[in-house]
């Protein structure tokens, strides 16, 4: 359940007007464009339009015959005519129909706390909401935690991975109670949650120690096995039926671990971290534990075929070629993302990645929630 919430107060509003919210200057843009695809052959007709404030969506209603791999082949030309970064995307809610994507060479943020404060996510009626983003067509991103029920985020240094991860720990911090959801923290580069240590919600202090990491893996493990167990006295199927039947005292809380840069747990000797991995995204969903894993290297050796069958959920920030976009996401893409939080989020391979901006949150609200959730 969502609390209504003046928690969101510690948060600031980003919204930043500009050309790309204006519809004359889209108007301008349109016609632009349809001149455009006109003078290649009239391929299709713009149908309609939506703005965001880092991008324009134009969906185009292509003639019958025409593909969208067509109009693929015309990105650069139309990038070159248009002097703005462009996309063509497939979009994920309309069928027979594609987007071309203006994007803003400087993109105003997205802030937290408007997709936070938006119908959609209060009104989702989430387990745990997560406040990711907003969509090309302008739409809140928001996905439930409980339900996906685990994560693989990916995207070269500076792409804006960790932001991501602290979205989705204010989404917590700011919607869950300690005793709804309790956090775990690897961070092996030893920059990104050290404020945290200190708040309800984590019940280990954040973990720097590769060797610790794999140990609080471990004990991870363990414990979903302890719940398992727990939960069959009670022939509770799982942790909702659970702490539906258990008294107040005896209730258990989620459990979500994020782990920023996963890669050197990998290359641990013995320490098992992938098969621990396996068994645990298993296992999980029921036991109510949920893994957020991210890398700066999506290759095959660190995005093995056992992490991803075992974690179809991701979100893939800029990548460096086609190929590691493949890894993480079975399709090309990722690599002609901008950065600063342009991302792809894919629910699964045969699922159409949705195109969104992350919602930026800075680390001056990150600390006044830290200080907020500290004195609850
Ligand atoms: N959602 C976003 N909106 C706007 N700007 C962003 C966003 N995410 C990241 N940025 C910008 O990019 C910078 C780097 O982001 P971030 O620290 O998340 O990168 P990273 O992927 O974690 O990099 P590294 O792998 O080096 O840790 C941020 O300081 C910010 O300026
Ligand atoms: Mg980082």
């Amino acid at each position: 359940m969502i609390k209504s919430n003046n928690m969101y107060d510690l948060l600031d509003y980003h919204n930043i007007q500009n050309d790309f919210t204006d519809n004359e200057y889209v108007q301008t843009m349109k016609e632009k464009l349809v001149e455009l695809l006109k003078s290649y052959g009239a391929y299709g007709e713009i149908v309609e339009y939506y703005m965001t404030p880092f991008a324009v969506t134009f969906v185009v209603d292509p003639d019958s015959g025409e593909s969208i791999k067509e109009f693929k082949r015309l990105r650069v030309d139309l990038e070159v005519h248009m002097a703005w970064p462009i996309e063509i995307v497939n979009i994920v809610e309309k069928e027979g129909v594609f987007g071309i994507v203006v994007k803003r060479w400087e993109r105003p943020l997205i802030g937290l706390r408007d997709i936070m404060e938006s119908d959609e996510f209060i009104n989702s009626g989430y387990e745990i909401p997560i406040a990711a983003g907003m969509d090309v067509l302008g739409k809140p991103l928001i996905f439930d935690l409980a339900k996906t029920p685990h994560l693989l985020v990916a995207g070269t240094t500076g792409s804006g991975k960790s932001i991501f991860l602290n979205d989705i720990i204010m989404s917590i911090l700011l919607n869950k109670t300690p005793e709804e959801v309790q956090l775990m923290m690897v961070d092996p580069k030893r920059v990104e949650f050290g404020a945290y240590n200190g708040i309800p919600h984590l019940s280990k202090p954040v973990i720097y120690d590769i060797r610790e990491a794999v140990n609080a893996v471990k004990w991870l493990d363990a414990e979903m096995v302890v719940r398992y167990n727990t939960f069959v006295k009670y022939n509770a199927k799982d942790i909702d039926a659970y702490n539906m039947a258990a008294d107040e005292d005896n209730k258990s809380p989620r459990i979500v671990m994020i782990i920023d840069e996963y890669m050197e747990l990998m290359y641990q000797p013995e320490s098992e971290f992938e098969e621990l991995i396996q068994r645990i995204s298993r296992m999980a969903r029921a036991s109510g534990i949920h893994l957020v894993l991210a890398t700066q290297r999506p290759s095959k050796d660190v995005i093995t075929s056992n992490i991803k069958a075992n974690i179809p959920c991701r979100a893939s920030f800029t990548v460096v070629d086609w190929r590691e976009s493949k890894t993480i996401l079975d399709r090309t893409g990722a690599e002609k993302l901008l950065g600063n939080g342009d991302m792809l989020y894919s629910e699964g391979s045969a699922a159409i990645p949705v195109h969104a901006q992350a919602a930026y949150v800075s680390y001056e609200e990150i600390d006044r929630v830290i200080d907020a959730v500290r004195k609850n």
